[in-house]
């Protein structure tokens, strides 16, 4: 049953039991009406008591229904609440925990409320691109004021309970209890029995000047979410819920919701909001997994990774071995993360306590015995097999049964890495991003021999430092980098055919990426992928990759750390500037390739990037190196500055619809006449069976 109907004292308490949220869905809102109906028709009954089972009251509606039948099949959330504000008998609600979305508005519709000191009270919808849809923009102005209701709703950030009792002249709740509300919320009803019922909609919205907050409000939000249109809309309805009746703003409001629940940001949204929790179930891993504890750490190497890799699990409260070869790359890696905890603290987001209180807990050694009671070893030593061999070898020899041995490679076989170990099921990738304590994408590689008591505990241990993990299976790249390599590589066929890096960078910034190719490829470091592509050209010497790369590299511009690259840069300072030196070289490369430069519109610079990704997404899900779809987006959006109101690369080609990705990618198949391009519109098997049976990918 999702709620239960008790009787205590002359008093109804209908209690939501729909774990682990309490949502509102169909069962539930069906199961409140019945409550509702059956306290309003037994005499013994004087009033009526809402409140949640479990930790928290209610998370919201049940936005998997949001898009069905079942979403508008009465009572709908608007219904049902517009019955119990008509209720006869006083109808008390008591939240504690988390009050959100639907709950909110559920309470709010209530004639009185109590909250547990703590409750986090939000109207999150416009996190999904989304207005609040069952009146809640209309009955919070009315007991919040239109300030703070304005801000809760086109931020969608939860305020607590005690904060929201302090603003003057509030009517959201008539009191803030310790611990649970539900006594208290049973004596506000019995005393209220008889009284007039108070109804949040017949306030009216107080401000001192409505009209002069409400322009400052759309240009702040104007200005802040240019690329979204949800935000706007609640300025829309929180605007009627001041000037209108509220019918006549519930219409509004109403008209809003249905409107952004077709845009394809909401969609995005919706999308990645799902990606985020799909993203942590692994098919063949069941939740009732064991997971092993992990309370110690290990660190191997304090470069660049290993200091940020430190840096998260200190964060966590968890202490840190962290061992390098020699003293002073200790110490310069020991200082790098003090430095960045300093400036954490100068900015005013670190105590000095918590400074001393996660230094403390970091322990930098030159022995690997200091490693013997660690539970989880991760490896970010230079990118060589060979060095990658003696470290395994050593943690093989030195680790505790039981400890996971993980490597933060980027491009070698951890397959490979395994076998260098007497222990595969232990060893596994955690392939984290630059810089590793800020990026929140950990890709966790899934080894041919990695148990699954090991694969559980990784996703677990990645919730503990709060990163979105995503599991990928054994290939060169694994899902971010090989996927980017055939962005990169249509890049560097557009130079050659005739864009400029700068423009490239534009067309793919007003897209929404986060940073264009080039100046992606600056920061990370040019050098980095001339290193892998010298690798493969004996490994794999049919690749073809556009030679500008190498062209620019062989002039030692590797990017930001050596003041050039594709851009010039000035010291200090991280701003880009085009360099005629790097357009002279890619002009000489066409040139020199006998290729006659030609105009190039942004549009198809975006679809050949864009659709590159899509192509070899499609590939990495065939072959099993991701299980879905919405797992290559959650990548994408974490780790790689993919706009997040496109929902990912794969989402966004269920968007574009797959036959029209399908037709461009023929298209541009065709135009590659002298084959340079060899393979990169060889259409995915894939997307040739979605596009014949009418499906998608996400
Ligand atoms: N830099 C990135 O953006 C990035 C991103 C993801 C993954 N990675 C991977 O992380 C690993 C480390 O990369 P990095 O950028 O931090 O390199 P880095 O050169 O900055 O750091 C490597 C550190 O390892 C130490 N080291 C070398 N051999 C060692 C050994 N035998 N025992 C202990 N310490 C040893 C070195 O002294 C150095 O401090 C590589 O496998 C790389 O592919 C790098």
């Amino acid at each position: 049953m999702t709620t239960e109907y008790t009787a205590r004292d002359k008093v109804a308490v209908l209690t939501l039991n729909n774990p682990p949220v309490n949502g509102l869905g169909f069962d539930t809102r069906v199961a409140l009406a019945a409550g509702l109906d059956r306290a309003l028709a037994d005499p013994a009954i004087d009033a009526i008591v809402i409140n949640g089972a479990g930790k928290s009251f209610c998370g919201g509606a049940d936005i998997k229904e949001f898009g069905t039948p079942a979403a508008l099949a009465e009572p709908n959330l608007l219904s049902l609440i517009l019955a119990f504000e008509q209720s006869t008998k006083p109808v008390v609600i008591a939240v504690h925990g988390v009050c959100m979305g639907g709950g909110l508005e559920l309470a709010l519709g209530c004639h009185y409320r109590i909250a547990a000191r703590g409750t986090q009270v939000a109207l999150p919808e416009v996190k999904i691109g989304l207005v609040p849809g069952a009146g809640g923009t209309q009955r919070l102005p009315r007991a919040i004021g239109l300030e703070p209701a304005m801000n809760m709703i086109v931020s969608g950030n939860p305020v607590p309970s005690e904060m929201l009792a302090a603003i003057p002249g509030q009517r959201l709740f008539d009191q803030i209890v310790d611990g649970d509300p539900l006594d208290a919320a049973i004596a506000l009803a019995q005393a209220k029995v008889g009284a007039p019922l108070p109804r949040l909609r017949d306030l009216r919205v107080k401000h001192d000047n409505a009209e002069g907050f409400i322009a400052f409000a759309r240009l702040t939000v104007g200005a802040m979410a240019k690329d979204y249109p949800a935000p706007q809309r609640c300025v829309d309805c929180v605007e009627a819920a001041a000037r209108k009746r509220f019918d006549e703003g519930i219409k509004i409001e109403r008209e809003a919701f249905a409107a952004l629940m077709m845009t394809p940001e909401s969609r995005a949204l919706r999308h990645a909001f799902f990606g985020e929790r799909a993203a942590a179930k692994i098919p063949d891993v069941p939740e009732s997994t064991p997971t092993r504890e992990v309370g110690k750490v290990g660190v191997i190497g304090a470069g660049t990774m290993g200091g940020g890799i430190a840096m998260n699990f200190l964060n966590a409260g968890l202490p840190v071995v962290i061992l390098e070869t020699a003293q002073e790359a200790l110490d310069r890696g020991i200082a790098t993360v003090t430095r960045n905890y300093e400036s954490s603290v100068k900015k005013g987001k670190l105590s000095p306590e918590k400074l001393a209180t996660r230094m403390g807990l970091l322990t930098p050694t030159l022995d690997y015995a200091a490693l013997a009671d660690c539970d989880l070893i991760i490896e970010a030593v230079f990118e060589e097999i060979g060095v990658k061999e003696k470290v395994f070898k050593q943690l093989d020899a030195v680790a505790k049964p039981g400890a996971i041995l993980a490597s933060n490679t980027s491009t070698l076989n951890v397959d490979t890495i395994a076998s260098f170990t007497q222990r595969p099921q232990d060893v596994i990738g955690l392939h984290f991003f630059s810089p590793a304590n800020v990026m929140p994408l950990l890709e966790v590689v899934r080894a041919r021999l990695t148990s699954k008591e090991v694969l559980a505990t990784a996703m677990k241990v990645a919730k503990r430092i709060r990163k979105t993990a995503v599991v990928s299976g054994v290939c060169d790249g694994f899902i971010g980098n090989r996927m980017i390599e055939q962005y990169s590589r249509q890049a560097g066929f557009l130079l050659e055919e005739g864009a400029l890096p700068a423009q490239i960078d534009a067309a793919m910034e007003r897209f929404g990426m986060a940073m264009g190719p080039f100046r992606m490829s600056d920061l990370a470091g040019n050098d980095i992928g001339w290193a892998i592509r010298k690798r493969r050209a004996i490994e794999q010497p049919e690749l073809s990759y556009p030679k500008v790369f190498d062209r620019l590299c062989e002039t030692g511009r590797f990017g930001q750390k050596t003041g050039a690259g594709w851009y010039d840069y000035k010291a200090g300072d991280r701003k880009a500037y085009p360099s005629t030196l790097v357009d002279e070289l890619v002009i000489a490369e066409s040139q020199a390739l006998g290729i006659e430069r030609r105009q190039i519109s942004d549009e198809e610079i975006v679809e050949r990037l864009v659709y590159a990704l899509v192509n070899e997404g499609a590939k990495i899900l065939s072959d099993g190196i991701a299980s879905k779809a919405s797992d290559i987006d959650m990548v994408y959006l974490t780790g790689y500055g993919f706009p997040v109101y496109r929902g990912g690369p794969m989402r966004y080609a269920d968007e574009i619809g797959l036959w029209n990705v399908l037709r461009a990618m023929r298209r541009y198949a065709a135009a590659d006449s002298n084959g340079r391009q060899a393979g990169a519109w060889e259409p995915a098997p894939l997307l040739v069976d979605l596009v014949a049976s009418g499906k998608s990918l996400t």
